[in-house]
């Protein structure tokens, strides 16, 4: 059969596919991020009264997390692998939880069994003149999860851009298809205010001609961006390519001349941003969306020289160990690539990693409290471990870390904190170590 016939043979709405497809007390693995197929996700919750005990997963969610909601806790159990504010309630009660584990396992544990993915819901390009289909917007694991799972249910859209790499299947891998087209969801512009500038500035202190970098989401990547417009030869192999990195190639800072692998490319696993951006992605011969198990596996980043990687942090310690993911014992997000990136860049000839955070927050109360602090707060988990950390940012310089003693380490933070914190904590370093600050 060709695979026209086969295609055709295997359309179905997304009320069939789902019925068909997802079995009670099954696992059922999401693409995530602006990958998540919406029109099936709608169609599990329509008829989610059919289904008992259905486990889902992914990564990070850009939809309304509405499966998660605690009126279809009969119906759906969360295993996420990252927190939103959309699924977080989840974990809080009795039918959410979380799998901490490095993102660039995610397809090695599908392969090897670990994550059992009875039913893949992805969203796909429409096929090309081979029937082949591109996973578009995110490789990820999605590739390994069409391979892996029992059933798969693949949302056809055109908004999906065909992104060259290795993040493409075949409509025979694909058990149904449910044709709508809708617009991908956008981010607006990051807001940038003084802290995010500072805090670009001072990791740019450190960017050279040449690097090649990871930028994580968010005003601060963006802030970074900003600082990088008159450097030039700058390479990309990120996890997220977002609008900061399009503009700086437009500028012409970017053109990814100097990398060690897949010179001249722009190389990542999964885009957010602004239409723009994937339109930029689309058809793009200087563009490779690839399966996270090589963008993010620290031994394939390592091989390019000079990588720099810049991620987020909620709190460091006076041992430099960062916490990302939870504040206190509530799973606030998920690590990521984080930890994935910080030891990639670190095992870089030349590579640098930052964890770049404003100094403070306010909390509900109106409270500031510091970000540097003696110890993480109870319950909360180190994300990135002492011996990981490499340079911290805030909006009041940037330290090394890598290599210096504890004490050092506790003296170059205090020395990047919120001024108005300083005192207390050359007093709780005194306490602490009983030594002079
Ligand atoms: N103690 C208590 N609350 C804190 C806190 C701390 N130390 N630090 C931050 N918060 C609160 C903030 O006040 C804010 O609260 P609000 O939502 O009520 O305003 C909230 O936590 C979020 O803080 P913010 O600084 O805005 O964080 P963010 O949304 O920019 O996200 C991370 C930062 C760390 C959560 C995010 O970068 C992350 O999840 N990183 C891990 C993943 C990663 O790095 N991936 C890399 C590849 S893309």
């Amino acid at each position: 059969m060709s695979w026209r016939e086969l295609y055709k043979e295997r359309v179905m709405s997304a009320d069939e596919a789902v019925l068909k497809f997802v079995k009670s007390d099954s696992y059922v693995v999401l693409q995530h991020d602006v990958g998540e197929p919406p029109a099936l996700v709608e169609a599990l919750v329509r008829n989610a009264k059919e289904f008992h005990n259905v486990t889902i997963s992914h990564m990070f969610t850009l939809g309304s997390g509405e499966y998660s909601k605690p009126e279809y806790k009969e119906n759906f159990h969360m295993n996420l692998w990252f927190v939103s504010g959309q699924t977080r309630g989840s974990i809080r009660d009795d039918y959410g939880d979380y799998t901490p584990f490095f993102f660039y396992q995610t397809p090695e544990l599908m392969r090897d069994g670990t994550i059992p993915v009875d039913t893949a819901l992805v969203q796909l390009t429409p096929p090309d003149e081979n029937g082949n289909m591109s996973t578009g917007v995110s490789g990820d694991y999605t590739v390994q999860a069409i391979k892996s799972a029992k059933y798969v249910v693949a949302q056809i859209n055109e908004c999906v851009p065909y992104t060259y790499g290795g993040a493409i299947v075949n409509v025979k891998d694909i058990d149904a298809f449910v044709e709508d087209s809708r617009p991908l969801p956008t981010l607006p512009d990051a807001k940038i205010g003084p802290v995010e500038t500072e805090i670009g500035k001072n990791c740019a202190s450190i960017i050279r001609d040449g690097d090649c970098l990871q930028l994580g989401i968010g005003s601060i990547p963006d802030a970074v961006c900003h600082e990088l417009v008159h450097l030039k030869h700058l390479g990309v192999h990120s996890e997220m390519l977002g609008d900061g990195m399009v503009k700086l190639f437009e500028l012409g800072a970017i053109d990814n001349s100097m990398k060690q692998i897949d010179k001249g490319k722009f190389v990542f696993n999964f885009v957010m941003g602004s239409q723009k951006l994937y339109d930029f992605i689309d058809h793009n011969p200087d563009c490779m969306l690839m399966p996270v198990d090589y963008v993010n596996d620290p031994r394939i980043i390592c091989q390019n020289d000079n990588v720099v990687s810049i991620n987020g942090g909620l709190q460091v310690d006076f041992y430099g160990q960062v916490a990302s993911d939870t504040i206190g014992y509530n799973q606030f997000s998920g690590i990521g690539g984080q930890v994935d990136f910080v030891r990639g860049a670190c095992m870089s000839r030349g590579g640098r990693a930052i964890i770049a955070m404003p100094s403070s927050t306010v909390k509900k109360d109106g409270k500031r409290i510091s970000k540097i602090t003696p110890l993480l707060m109870e319950g909360q988990v180190v994300s990135t471990s002492r011996q990981d950390t490499d340079y911290i940012a805030t909006e009041y310089g940037i330290v090394k870390l890598r290599g210096k003693t504890v004490k050092e380490r506790a003296r170059a933070l205090i020395g990047i904190a919120h001024p108005e914190f300083r005192d207390e904590l050359a007093v709780q370093f005194e306490k602490m170590f009983r030594t002079k600050y």
